[in-house]
């Protein structure tokens, strides 16, 4: 069956890639002008006649101007199915994480988090109007409660194309019911997935997107680094944020501390600048943008940290790593 507002919203995409306005485009067809207005707000679907002519008009085929593209089946090659998310991970939610991911849900995080992003924040909305730029595929690992980049990207681009991805399947299926009410896109996919071992083809994807994903890795950095890599276009990029604890930071800590940090929690003291070279980006620009402290925080590594009487910085990066043609 037809999605008239799924249609209606490509019509309106369509439409201002041909540089057309409503009454630009009514002109040319001979209809009136709040005729595409309710193409367009999903009112109606043109007639046959009128079909054609727009097929011809955007050079695409009148099935694909209809049809619901099952994008992440040509990406993996694996049907969605009626849920409307792909499960490349078991749907049910892993038993260490149930307590997580019942807080998630009582606590309307998702909705609280989407809220937060609609503030004015000009670093955030600044590298999401970034991403947003890109015309093809969008796909946001690890996006978690926070959605990572994503609610920045929709917010400069409503209807990007946007995979949202995440291990947990409560987190994918939050932000879909979620999402669903709030923002009807016909461009946003939804997949469970683990970015140790991505289902996607290579060199599939455009930009990826990822807010703390990567930094909070439940598996390998260097594996979901090589991965990105992997399945993206060249010419792609990998936008990737998190923080780390530099070795000034380091050499300040008591003794004890620096000893027990670097024997429990190696990771938090690498920038992962050697493990993304390795990955085979060879263009990588890091920016700082900015820095937290354990104390402010509730992590496993915020509560070792208060457990040896420390309060340590880490500072926060984005990287923009490309995988050159
Ligand atoms: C604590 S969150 C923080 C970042 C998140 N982007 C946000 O804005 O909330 C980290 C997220 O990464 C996800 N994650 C961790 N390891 C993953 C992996 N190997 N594959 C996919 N997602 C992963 C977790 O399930 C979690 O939702």
């Amino acid at each position: 069956m037809v999605n008239k507002i799924h249609f209606g919203k490509r019509m309106s995409v369509l439409r201002r890639k041909a540089g057309l306005s409503q009454t630009d485009l009514a002109e040319k067809l001979g209809v009136t002008s709040q005729a595409v207005s309710k193409w367009e707000c999903g009112n109606a679907v043109p007639d046959i006649d009128i079909l054609l002519e727009l097929s011809h008009l955007y050079k695409v085929t009148i099935n694909e101007m209809l049809e619901d593209v099952d994008l992440l089946c040509e990406l993996t090659g694996k049907e969605t199915g009626r849920s409307g998310i792909a499960y490349f991970v078991p749907e049910q939610e892993r038993d260490y994480n149930i307590e997580w991911a019942n807080e998630i849900q009582s606590g309307k995080w998702i909705k609280r988090n989407w809220e937060y992003s609609k503030a004015d924040n000009a670093y955030m909305d600044g590298v999401g109007k970034q991403i947003a730029s890109c015309d093809g595929i969008i796909l946001e690992i690890g996006a978690g409660p926070g959605g990572g980049y994503m609610p920045y990207i929709l917010k400069a681009n409503p209807d990007a194309t946007v995979i949202i991805s995440d291990l947990s399947p409560t987190v994918v299926r939050e932000w879909k019911s979620f999402l669903d009410k709030s923002l009807d896109s016909p461009n946003i996919y939804y997949a469970a997935f683990d970015f140790c071992n991505m289902p996607f083809k290579d060199n599939s994807i455009d930009i990826i997107s990822d807010g703390g994903g990567i930094g909070n890795c439940e598996g390998i950095k260097a594996k979901a680094l090589k991965e990105a890599f992997r399945v993206l276009k060249p010419g792609g990029k990998l936008i990737t944020s998190t923080g780390f604890v530099n070795k000034e930071t380091l050499a300040a800590l008591p003794e004890e501390a620096q000893r027990v940090l670097t024997q429990k929690r190696p990771d938090v003291f690498e920038d992962l600048y050697e493990d993304t070279v390795l990955a085979g980006f060879s263009k990588i620009d890091s920016v700082i943008s900015g820095c937290w402290y354990t104390d402010d925080d509730e992590s496993t590594i915020a509560d070792l940290a208060r457990s040896l009487g420390v309060n340590l910085k880490f500072t926060s990066y984005t990287r923009y790593c490309t995988k050159e043609q």
